[in-house]
């Protein structure tokens, strides 16, 4: 089991007993995150016995690199063994009754990037030409995810994950037509790693933290220190969500 920490919610490694923890800069073609809130260390070791990796931090397609560049991470993973993938990150709410602090269980996504990871050559090592996606989000896990909400009397919501490449915050505009396609969330990162993890075969579950109400629907401009207020907020109930997941699946 691996887990991608994504904005502020890096504190989950806490709750990992540390076995071994590398700085992105010393691992060949990674590359140290530039944005706040995002730490950059590989992690393994344990959650109660349970062994994991985490990525603490990821690099986002906004910041420059190419969209190989950003799975290269997640592709490590799976080389590794890694089997079941947890992305989380922060994204904006634009789903009915959606709160700031929410956090969102991602039943699937819409990719809104403009692009495909796995445009070029196909690595055939990893994974077929047109991988499916009919479950991109793992269904067992997703209903795991949500006995563990339920269980620990912790609200969630579910919804579609819209994918877009950042940096700007959306328009309003932009926003009612994210509603319109069906989308609950909308955020920078996560459905490249989502497709690169398909195509190895690896099972992925996602989580949002609902940082703040997209743009038009909260009746303030969005600032980046609001998202990494809000994910500080939640990182207690987000953190024993993941555990308790962790423990089970
Ligand atoms: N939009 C896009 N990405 C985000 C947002 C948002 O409102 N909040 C956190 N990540």
């Amino acid at each position: 089991v691996a887990i991608t920490l994504g904005s502020g919610l890096g504190v989950f490694v806490e709750k990992i007993q540390v076995e071994i923890s590398v700085p992105y800069k010393e691992i060949p073609y990674f590359f140290a995150p530039t944005v706040v809130g995002h730490s950059g260390n590989l992690i393994v070791g344990k959650v109660n016995g349970k062994r994991i990796l985490a990525l603490q931090g990821r690099v986002h397609f906004y910041e420059g690199h190419s969209m190989e560049e950003v799975v290269f991470s997640t592709r490590v993973l799976g080389l590794l063994g890694v089997k079941t993938l947890i992305l989380t990150n922060a994204a904006g709410g634009c789903g009915e009754g959606m709160l700031a602090g929410d956090l969102m269980i991602i039943e699937d996504h819409i990719n809104l990037t403009g692009t495909n990871p796995l445009i070029g050559p196909n690595i055939e090592e990893l994974g077929p030409r047109f991988p499916d996606m009919t479950e991109a989000y793992n269904q067992d896990l997703r209903l795991k995810l949500e006995s563990v909400f339920k269980k620990n009397n912790t609200r969630y919501q579910k919804g579609i994950y819209g994918g877009l490449s950042g940096p700007t915050y959306e328009t309003p505009a932009e926003i009612r037509y994210l509603k319109m396609l069906g989308c609950s969330a909308v955020g920078m990162s996560t459905v490249s790693e989502c497709i690169a993890a398909n195509h190895m075969g690896l099972k992925v579950v996602g989580i949002s933290c609902i940082t703040n109400l997209a743009a038009g629907i909260a009746n303030h401009k969005l600032s980046h220190s609001d998202v990494t207020e809000t994910a500080k907020k939640v990182e207690f109930a987000f953190s024993k969500v993941l555990t308790n997941f962790i423990e089970i699946i």
